[in-house]
């Protein structure tokens, strides 16, 4: 994890509502890996807010640039979406574990909804990168949600609209629901995005016997595992009750979750 003063090199919108921020990435760090995060100092005065948690979606090994893909929320990514190229950044990095890989059998289904795309894409984009042909499933509620994004070499990007806009009429998971057995007989399931979706890929790994990895984005304060501020709580059989998502995370077996 280091500390470094970077420089936004490029920002754009992708979806609505949503940018994605393109900055230079310090010679001497090390790259981060997909399911890792960074957290961004965003203002300094008058109001300081705390650090704020971004996963990342893509790294430039030649260029030594990262990207990050976020939803226009509240006060702080506010700020953040009125930076321009050339503007200073101050961000903590690499954070968190990451996405372990599948087996060289194995396909991949990258399942993401909402602020979960970018680490998703990420790991995506490695595995296609590999020589693995992963399915990145995005689901959404409407076509105009959908963000631009060249395709996948080996594998491939399915969209999915609520009100059938664009894509598969459904959600991610009604997707997922809908691919035979054959056809997941030898997937492993990796999701990022709001915890109904997650919850609904954990019982549909566990309903198929598959394994389920999947990123949480708990609010945070410290960041670095220092307050228990975004702890989540484990299933009854795992050998502790809690698991702070910044340090023990934020990548966890599905089934060592306790999902309500
Ligand atoms: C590990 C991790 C990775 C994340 N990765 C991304 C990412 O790649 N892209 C992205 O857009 N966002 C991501 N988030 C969420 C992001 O940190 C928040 O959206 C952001 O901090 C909101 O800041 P704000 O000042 O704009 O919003 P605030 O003014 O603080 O809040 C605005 C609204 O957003 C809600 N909110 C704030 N933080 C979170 C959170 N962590 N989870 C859910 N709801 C929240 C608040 O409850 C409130 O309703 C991630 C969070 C974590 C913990
Ligand atoms: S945010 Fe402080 S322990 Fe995780």
């Amino acid at each position: 994890m280091t500390n470094f003063k970077s420089e936004i090199l490029s920002q754009k919108s992708i979806a609505l509502g949503y940018m994605e921020m393109t900055f230079r990435w310090p010679e001497e760090s090390e790259k981060p890996k997909p399911g890792q995060f960074l957290t961004i100092k965003i203002q300094e005065q008058p109001v300081p807010l705390l650090r704020r948690p971004f996963a990342l979606s893509g790294f430039d090994e030649e260029q030594k640039s990262a990207s990050i893909i976020y939803q226009v929320r509240g006060t702080g990514t506010k700020m953040l979406a009125a930076l321009k190229a050339g503007d200073p950044l101050d961000v903590l990095s690499p954070l968190g574990n990451s996405f372990s890989l599948p087996a060289v059998d194995e396909t991949p289904l990258l399942v993401a909804g909402g602020i979960g795309l970018g680490p998703i894409l990420y790991f995506a984009r490695e595995l296609d990168k590999a020589g693995h042909s992963p399915v990145l499933i995005f689901g959404c509620r409407e076509k105009s949600l959908i963000p631009d994004l060249p395709p996948l070499t080996n594998g491939r990007i399915q969209f999915c609209t609520d009100d059938g806009s664009a894509g598969f009429h459904g959600s991610s998971v009604d997707y997922m629901n809908s691919l035979s057995s054959d056809e997941t007989g030898n997937a492993k399931v990796y999701s990022c995005g709001p915890t109904g979706m997650l919850k609904a890929c954990h019982d549909f790994a566990l309903s198929r016997d598959l394994s389920c990895e999947t990123a949480m984005e708990e609010m945070m304060a410290c960041g670095v595992g220092a307050c228990m501020g975004c702890v989540v709580e484990l299933a009854e059989d795992q050998d502790r009750k809690y698991a702070r998502v910044c340090k023990d995370g934020p990548v966890f077996q599905s089934r060592t979750i306790k999902w309500t």
